[in-house]
């Protein structure tokens, strides 16, 4: 039998992403090594240093080349000498408009041994995943300003939510929720006591959708309570759908709830193309090139990346491994307070997985 390979476009990215790309690379060659199939890395150096070079952000052969790829893995966008926007919108949110990843996956796992700021909650209550949309709402870019910098100013930016959109989102939802082996149960998300154009059709397309899925219970939260209920009952969420702004804001709450930035993964999405993963801390400046950053964030990014692909067994073990080094070996999750360098952090995990 012929061995499975894949291609990977690797885009180590900004600030500490090279650093954290790095221990993920480590991960992923033992593992392909130990259950048996080929990964071919492939690199672009893209990012605020290309930037500051070159003045390009992605370049159309550069995505061009990343469209022939199975998989993007992706370190941190992000450079403290770019003015906002211009890496955010030329690399990251055009990546995932152009290859139409339409789900931002964000699972909210808080493994044993974490330390989180909520008392009284533990592992068996915080196990949840949000499907945020990730190609249209407020990030579409839809707008525009008039008299720019004058007393008169307009600034205009709108929700752009399409019935197509929406309703491939929702699915997608559903179906994770039934593979899940969670409560299933899904909640949207949404404002609709407010924002009463763009949540009546994602509350439509929900009850429509849902008819298709009896086994699983539905339920509405407005985002302000959710917010709300994420920290006073984690436990009451299994999936969450919800749009690109709502579900950028509540997966910085919810990544508290797993422990920070230091452990929170996630996927971009394109269930019938090409995805990405990443870590979702950013490139975090302050901390780059000193070897303290926690490259767990990166490893589970690298973890969701073997699930999607369907390498199940290894996404099953380095599971298990970051589970073991989070409960035994780990002073904190923190950058600067794990007891160990970022590079030792990796060897820890890979040293678990070569004993296996
Ligand atoms: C995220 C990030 C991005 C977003 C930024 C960097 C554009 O915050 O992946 O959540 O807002 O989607
Ligand atoms: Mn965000």
């Amino acid at each position: 039998m012929t061995q499975k390979q894949y291609d990977i476009a690797v885009i180590p990215g900004d600030g500490t992403g090279p650093e954290v790309i790095a221990e993920g690379l480590k991960v992923l060659n033992v593992v392909s090594r130990k259950y048996g199939f080929q990964l071919s890395f492939y690199t672009y150096d893209l990012g605020g240093e290309h930037f500051k070079k070159t003045g390009e952000t992605l370049p159309d052969e550069v995505l061009e080349a990343i469209r022939g790829r199975h998989a993007i893995y992706l370190g941190a966008i992000g450079h403290p000498e770019v003015p906002p926007g211009v890496l955010e919108k030329g690399i990251l949110l055009k990546l995932r408009f152009e290859l139409d990843q339409y789900v931002n996956l964000r699972p909210v796992k808080l493994y044993p041994g974490v330390e989180i700021p909520l008392k009284d909650k533990g592992p068996e209550d915080i196990d949840f995943v949000v499907v945020r949309e990730n190609t249209e709402g407020l990030y579409a870019g839809a707008g525009g300003c008039l008299r720019r910098g004058t007393p008169q100013e307009v600034a205009i930016q709108e929700s752009i939510n399409t019935r197509m959109g929406v309703e491939r989102c929702i699915r997608y939802a559903f179906e994770l929720c039934r593979r899940r082996n969670g409560a299933k149960k899904l909640t949207l998300c949404g404002k609709t006591n407010v924002l009463t154009y763009a949540f009546d059709l994602w509350e439509r397309t929900f009850k429509e959708v849902a008819q298709a899925y009896p086994d699983i219970e539905t339920d509405y939260v407005h985002v302000d309570a959710l917010c709300m209920w994420m920290i006073k009952n984690p436990e009451r969420f299994d999936v969450i759908v919800t749009d690109n702004m709502f579900g950028d804001i509540i997966t910085d709450l919810a990544a508290i709830l797993q422990g920070g930035m230091g452990v929170t993964a996630g996927a971009n999405i394109n269930p019938e193309g090409i995805s990405m993963f990443e870590p979702i801390g950013g490139s975090a400046p302050k901390y780059t090139g000193k070897n303290i950053i926690n490259p767990i964030a990166a490893i589970l990014a690298a973890q969701l990346m073997l699930e999607t692909l369907g390498e199940t067994d290894a996404a099953q073990i380095i599971e298990k491994a970051v589970m073991k080094v989070l409960q035994e070996d780990l002073k904190g999750v923190a950058a600067g307070q794990m007891g160990y360098s970022t590079s030792e952090v990796g060897d820890l995990i890979v040293d678990f997985i070569e004993a296996a």
